[in-house]
Order: structure tokens, then C-alpha cells, then sequence
């Protein structure tokens, strides 16, 4: 007879939260630092999940609705719940990668956005998830932009995010972690000292034979199957002047289909972006990895769905750790929800399954929410189930 070990640790979380203090326990320090870390004082990246913290919920005591529907659609994709993958460069946490991400994300029934910097190519992602968006970054000419986006298009992915928010704002007091320029012997011996703290992480790498694979094959020149390295992106992207409304124009005509313009913080620039073309619009502050000091993201949403919502698809994105969260930003005037970090930690924590089991997390906590509040469906979640502190809204460019 077969004893299991009394020892071993379930691998079933409960919570975000769980999945963290597991992903921290797991990778090392500079993995984990990477990944929790926002800009410059990390006031960004609190306020975002203080933000939804202050926010209350109005529930009742009878009434409930029996059944809950949680599903919509997303710039024409159907999903099982109103939760989508932010796009985030995954590269060292989990030797699957953006490959298991995908997979979680399709056997959940949603979508991942993949980043411009991912470790995986577009065609293994779409491969494992048809309901792929391809993240752009405003990075080299337009030719080379052009390249990209038909190479996305043709791998299959189903929509283009552009992410043109960031601003190359880079101390962060927490220090930031070394990023290799690649990594062979010598950064492995001079990294050895934490990787050995963390045998289970490097056991997954070993076992497999992938060491964290620091370049990003989607940036690749035509007909090149390797990519730059991490710095050799960066430094094209730095050296690409920052994009006009009639570049973010063009890309929309470029790309000829759904279209999601992430970054917005702002209600002037939401109206932009509708003007542009844009189907959709992540309301972000890029988890707190850019402009320190932009207020809690949930905070803008509200003044911006309320100007465009009725124009284009307003999604939010930034601090969601929970399924009552999801419910506030929907009752707010999202119509979903990305997802970053807590995606990530479930990720380090147990692969594919540690990332079902985020959206899992969510799914029941977005269930509990409805039948609190008395809803059958998020379709029917408003502003009058929160309780929402005086002067919580932040309407930006009004
Ligand atoms: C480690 C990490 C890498 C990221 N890489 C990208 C990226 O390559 N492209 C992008 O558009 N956003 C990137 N982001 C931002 C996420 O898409 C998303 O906006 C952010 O994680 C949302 O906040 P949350 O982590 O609180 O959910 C990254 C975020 C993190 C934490």
C-alpha cells in the first residue's frame, strides 16, 4: 500500500494571498522581487489595492438569485468569466511560462494578452490558447511595427493590445533586482548563492533542461528564430520617440481589427482614444510599474466608463486580488477585468494549476459577490451595490 507523504503541502490555495506568500517562499529573492515590485516608492502599487479595500459592498439578507451567470465577451471573444490575463514578460518564474498561462487561461474559458517581451513565441501561445491578444509596445519603426503586428496576425491572435503608457521611470526604492544580459555559466555561478535557496524552483528548470531564456522571440527580424535580449529590446524601445494620437491611429488602420489601447487614466484621453478607433481601452496604471504617484486605478474608472462606455469596451486593470473586487469594478462600469500579479504568483506557485487555480479563486469569489448582492448576473451589478466614500472618484482631464 501506497502512504503519501503526511508532509507534502497541498497545492490547492484558498486565496491570492496564499499564492503569494508560496510564490515568495519559492522563487528567489530577485524573481520575487521583480514581480512584487512597483515604481519608485511603491505608492502606485498600494494604492491600487487600497483602493478596492475602501470600497464597500451592499448586500441583502433574502432574495438571492439561485443561478449567477458570470460570462460575457471581450473585443468579440466569449469568456466563462469577466477576468482576462494582463500581457507581463514571465520569462523566469515557471519553465512553461506564457505556455501555461495560456493553457490555464483556456481551460478556464479566457483569454491571454501576451507580452511584447514574452519568452514563449506568439505561434506556441496561440497554439495552446486560441484566444490569444498579442501586446504591442510603441518600440522600432513603423516597418518593423508593421512586421510584428502581421506576424501576430497571421500566428492568429485575436486582438491587439498597445500598451503606450510607460514612461522609463525606473529607480524603485525597493531596489531593483540584476537582469542579466544572458544567462550562461558565469551568471549562473555568480547567481548560485540565492537560486540554491530555492531547490524546488531550480529542480522545475533542471528537470526540464530550459534555464530562464532572457531574449523575446516576437521581437525577432523576419526569418530570425531568436530574438533580442531583454536589454537589446529595451534599448530599441527607449530610442523610439513616443507616440502621437495619429500614431495610435495608424496602428489601429494597421492592424484592421480589434484594437484595446491600454494605459488610460484619463477621461480626456478615453474620448482620444475613441476618436483613434480603438475598440477597447484598459483602464491602467500599469500595476504601479510606471508613474509613481497616479492614484489607486479603480478610483478613475467610474469617471471614464461613464464618458465612453457606451462608445467602446472599458475594461480595468490594476490591484484586482479577488473576486469582490472583480464585482466592484464591474459595478463601477467595467466590462472585465486583467489581471497581473496574482496570475504570476499562482504561477510560481504550482504552474498551470496554480494559475486555474487564481481564476478558480476569483470565479467563487465572484459567485459569493452576486448571490451577497442579489444578482443573477454581472450584467445587472451597478454603482448602488458599493458604498463609495465621498470623494472617492479621481475624474482626470474632466
Ligand atoms: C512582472 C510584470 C511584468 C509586466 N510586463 C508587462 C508587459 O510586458 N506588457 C504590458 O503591457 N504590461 C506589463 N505589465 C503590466 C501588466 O500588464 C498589468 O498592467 C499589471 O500587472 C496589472 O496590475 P496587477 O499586477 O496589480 O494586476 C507587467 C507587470 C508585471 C508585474
Amino acid at each position: 500500500m501506497k502512504i503519501d507523504n503526511p508532509w507534502k503541502q497541498n497545492p490547492w490555495f484558498e486565496s491570492v494571498a496564499v499564492a503569494q506568500r508560496r510564490a515568495k517562499r519559492r522563487l528567489p529573492a530577485s524573481v520575487y522581487g521583480a514581480l512584487v515590485a512597483g515604481s519608485e516608492r511603491g505608492q502606485t502599487i498600494s494604492e491600487n489595492e487600497a483602493a478596492f479595500a475602501a470600497l464597500g459592498l451592499a448586500p441583502h439578507v433574502a432574495g438571492q438569485q439561485p443561478a449567477r451567470s458570470m460570462s460575457t465577451s471581450v473585443l468579440g471573444v466569449d469568456i466563462a468569466l469577466p477576468v482576462i490575463m494582463s500581457p507581463t514578460g514571465v520569462q523566469a518564474v515557471h519553465p512553461d511560462g506564457e505556455v501555461a498561462v495560456a493553457r490555464a487561461a483556456a481551460a478556464r474559458g479566457t483569454v491571454i494578452g501576451l507580452s511584447n517581451f514574452a519568452s514563449r513565441s506568439v505561434e506556441e501561445v496561440v497554439e495552446a490558447n486560441p484566444n490569444t491578444f498579442f501586446q504591442m509596445y510603441w518600440t522600432g519603426d513603423r516597418e518593423v511595427m508593421v512586421q510584428r503586428m502581421e506576424r501576430a496576425r497571421r500566428a492568429g491572435a485575436k486582438a491587439l493590445i498597445a500598451t503606450l503608457d510607460w514612461s522609463f521611470s525606473m529607480g524603485r526604492d525597493w531596489g531593483s533586482p540584476e537582469i542579466p544580459e544572458r544567462v550562461d555559466v558565469r551568471t549562473a555561478v555568480r547567481m548560485a548563492p540565492e537560486v540554491l535557496r530555492r531547490p524546488a524552483w531550480m529542480w522545475q528548470f533542471a528537470k526540464t533542461g530550459v534555464i530562464p531564456d532572457l531574449t523575446a522571440p516576437n521581437l525577432a527580424p523576419p526569418g530570425e528564430a531568436k530574438g533580442p535580449t531583454f536589454f537589446g529590446a529595451y534599448y530599441e524601445w527607449m530610442n523610439t520617440p513616443p507616440p502621437s494620437w495619429e500614431d495610435v491611429e495608424w496602428m489601429v488602420r494597421e492592424w484592421g481589427g480589434p484594437f484595446m489601447l491600454k494605459g488610460v487614466c484619463r477621461v480626456d484621453d478615453a474620448k482620444r482614444a475613441v476618436d483613434a478607433g480603438v475598440s477597447a481601452i484598459s483602464v491602467s496604471n500599469h500595476g504601479g510599474n510606471n508613474l509613481d504617484g497616479t492614484p489607486g486605478i479603480v478610483r478613475m474608472l467610474n469617471p471614464i466608463a461613464t464618458a465612453v462606455g457606451d462608445q467602446i469596451e472599458v475594461l480595468l486593470d490594476g490591484g484586482v486580488r479577488r473576486g469582490s473586487d472583480v464585482v466592484k469594478a464591474l459595478a463601477l462600469g467595467a466590462r472585465a477585468v486583467m489581471i497581473g500579479r496574482a496570475y504570476l504568483w499562482g504561477l510560481a506557485a504550482n504552474g498551470q494549476a496554480g494559475v486555474e487555480n487564481v481564476l478558480d479563486v476569483l470565479r467563487s469569489g465572484i459567485d459569493s459577490a452576486l448571490l451577497g448582492l442579489g444578482k443573477a448576473s454581472i450584467d445587472e451589478l451597478g454603482p448602488d451595490d458599493l458604498i463609495v466614500p465621498d470623494g472617492f472618484h479621481r475624474p482626470l482631464g474632466v
